[in-house]
């Protein structure tokens, strides 16, 4: 704010005449100027957000990062003043001096400004603009891809602005919690050598080692289990990562982690740590108070109640698995179940009710059913209860055992006018299925919350979890080999150390991942740092000693040299922010994203480059496209 007693150098025509940003520096933002600044002289720079002619006085929106200011260019004034003023059109960048006055009775509510308005005396046009695309509004139906292809526009509206400024707050809330907590922000390379199992790495030739291949990172997860071995006991990093994935709603191929791990720490400790900092960020960024420590829940028990790890427990409509029950009843005297008249490893019976209340109709339930067999099922087998607690509308109705029947109703709980809905066959395809079903099924009866800014600002809006003591192998049918279900190097449960070899399947771990509202957000994981227990982690995985050493060599050469134990977690800055702000997509967190083919529409990347360019580096291209260029 300026000094009271400054004054600008009064302006006469032929006077030295003050400029814009060498002598006249902006005194306040767009979104500043209060009832309590009437009277003062200010300076603001932006945009022109709109224009409006009132009886020959000029109107303009004048918008920066902050918000809007409305600026009048009165009639009358200055001549050449008000000539300038009505070549402004929408986004012209520009500069105004000017006096705040009161709008009195026009006061706008919807303005942080909106009691105030700027009567300009000076105006300098800083660069005019070609007309824009689109509107560049808070609200807009112009098509995504448009927007991508200007995304320097799309990033000059407000919604945009507020989302990158809250990400901005994240980091630096991350940073200022994370420093004062005794962590030291250490950077860890991007271009690494490829280790197999993960995410699907992108490849960069080496240009000085010919034939040979750099991966761009996927996350820093060796390079910070190597700080911990060289002592650094509490390591975080803002940190940009690389997978070349399917895209989906919550992925990209670039995005950014705030990876943490620590020495001499238990599941705990690391916890505590990260409650604090996820804490901390909904207090600072969106003033929320969240309710620590976050309430865990175990992975089998996410499994069999939900379907999957990330849970989003904002509303019921649980799995009930039917598997036991069915075997019991030998197959129930349904035909497609005479197969589970026996339990069957890796085969299982599910059932979900919808209430009553949601009063399906019967094209409703076929619309279900092409839901699911959009996912690869081959049906959904249903039936209506009615009040004698028989089935209705169900080919399940005619051969079911009357005993079978109540056993079935009673387990899931049904009632009169409920809908229940079967899942069978393989365990896997079933959990996924049903999770999916739920989560439509959620939205359809309107049971999610959609997050606005009615409730952001509730704690109970924020759902959040802990997924902890999965187990530590994942068994492949296609290969008949236990593989690990994260990395090889998480810590299995010491009272399960005992099963690697007869019972892998049993042995359960210390990894963990935090879900807030369905998302996964973070995971993690103590790791194994005894030789011992290594060596037989990968015995059970069928990895041979000499094999280990190939793929892992460096990470256990090192773990052989007194390796600490330690532990740690990466979370999804971009989840983080798209579920903090309310975003749309993670493409609305980040500013320069790809789209779901992994293209940038503004660059084009990716692009071909020369046929000399790759001879450099040592490779030639085999794809049509990259043929099609080089005749050009
Ligand atoms: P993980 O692979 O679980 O763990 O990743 C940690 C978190 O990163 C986010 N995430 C993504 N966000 C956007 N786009 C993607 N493609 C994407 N992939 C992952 C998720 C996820 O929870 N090194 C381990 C961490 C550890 O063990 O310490 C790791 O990377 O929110």
């Amino acid at each position: 704010m300026l000094p009271k007693p400054f004054r600008f150098p009064l302006l006469h025509a032929r006077q030295h005449v003050a400029e814009f940003i060498k002598d006249l520096k902006r005194t306040h933002s767009c979104g500043a100027l209060t009832a309590e600044a009437v009277g003062q002289e200010v300076i603001l720079f932006g945009w022109v957000q709109n224009r409006r002619d009132h009886g020959g006085a000029v109107f303009i929106d004048l918008r920066d990062r902050e918000g809007l200011t409305q600026v009048v260019f009165e009639q009358d004034v200055d001549k050449a003043l008000q000539d300038l003023a009505h070549e402004l059109r929408l986004e012209y960048c520009i500069g105004i001096r000017g006096v705040v006055k009161s709008r009195g009775g026009n006061v706008n509510p919807k303005l942080k400004t909106g009691a105030i308005e700027v009567h300009a005396s000076q105006l300098q046009i800083f660069n005019r603009s070609e007309p824009v695309p689109f509107p560049l509004e808070d609200k807009i139906d112009t098509a995504e891809e448009k927007r991508l292809a200007h995304r320097y526009l799309d990033l000059r509206r407000a919604p945009l602005q507020r989302t990158l400024m809250a990400r901005s707050k994240m980091n630096l809330v991350t940073r200022t919690l994370m420093g004062e907590s005794g962590f030291l922000e250490l950077e860890t390379p991007y271009l690494v050598k490829y280790t197999p199992g993960g995410a699907r790495n992108f490849l960069v030739p080496s240009r000085l080692s010919a034939g040979k291949f750099y991966a761009l990172a996927e996350s820093p997860q060796l390079f910070k289990q190597l700080f911990m071995v060289a002592g650094f006991d509490k390591y975080f990093q803002i940190v940009k990562c690389f997978r070349d994935e399917d895209l989906r709603i919550d992925r990209q191929p670039e995005f950014t982690q705030i990876d943490v791990e620590m020495s001499f720490v238990t599941q705990d400790d690391v916890f505590a740590q990260i409650e604090k900092l996820v804490a901390a960020l909904w207090k600072e960024v969106l003033g929320v108070q969240l309710t620590l420590p976050f309430p865990r829940m175990k992975f089998a028990d996410s499994m069999r109640d939900y379907g999957n790890d990330k849970p989003d427990l904002r509303f019921g409509m649980k799995h009930v698995e039917l598997t036991a029950l069915v075997a019991e009843h030998k197959g129930c005297g349904i035909p497609m179940w005479a197969s589970f008249a026996e339990e069957k490893a890796g085969q299982i019976v599910k059932a979900m009710v919808v209430p009553a209340s949601a009063n399906f109709s019967r094209t409703e339930a076929d619309k279900l059913e092409d839901f699911v067999k959009g996912m690869g099922s081959k049906g959904l087998a249903r039936a209506k209860v009615d009040e004698t607690g028989n089935w209705t509308q169900s080919p399940l109705a005619k051969t079911v055992t009357p005993e079978a029947r109540t056993a079935i109703n009673a387990a899931v709980g049904a009632k009169a006018g409920d809908l229940i809905l079967f899942q069978f066959g393989r365990e896997a395809q079933v959990h996924t299925v049903m999770a999916n079903l739920r989560i439509h099924l959620g939205k359809k009866l309107g049971l999610i919350p959609e997050i606005g800014p009615k409730n952001a600002n509730d704690p109970a809006s924020w759902n959040l979890l802990w997924v902890v003591d999965p187990p530590l192998f994942e068994y492949d049918e296609d290969t008949k080999t236990w593989a690990a279900a994260h990395h090889a190097f998480t810590r299995p449960h010491d009272e399960c150390v005992q099963y690697l070899e007869t019972d892998p399947g049993k042995v359960l771990c210390y990894r963990y991942d935090l879900v807030l509202n369905g998302f996964e957000i973070a995971g993690g994981s103590i790791r194994l740092h005894d030789p011992a227990v290594q060596a037989r982690v990968f015995k059970a995985m069928g990895i041979s000693a000499e094999e280990a050493e190939e793929k892992f060599g460096f990470l256990l050469q090192a773990l052989r040299y007194g390796a600490p134990p330690h532990g740690g977690i990466a979370l999804g800055m971009d989840r983080l922010a798209f579920l903090l702000t309310g975003a749309e997509s993670l493409r609305d967190v980040i500013p320069f994203p790809k789209t779901q083919k992994g293209t940038d529409l503004m660059t084009d990347a990716p692009g071909s480059v020369l046929d000399k360019q790759l001879q450099e580096l040592h490779i030639a291209s085999r794809a049509p496209a990259a043929a099609a260029d080089k005749k050009e």
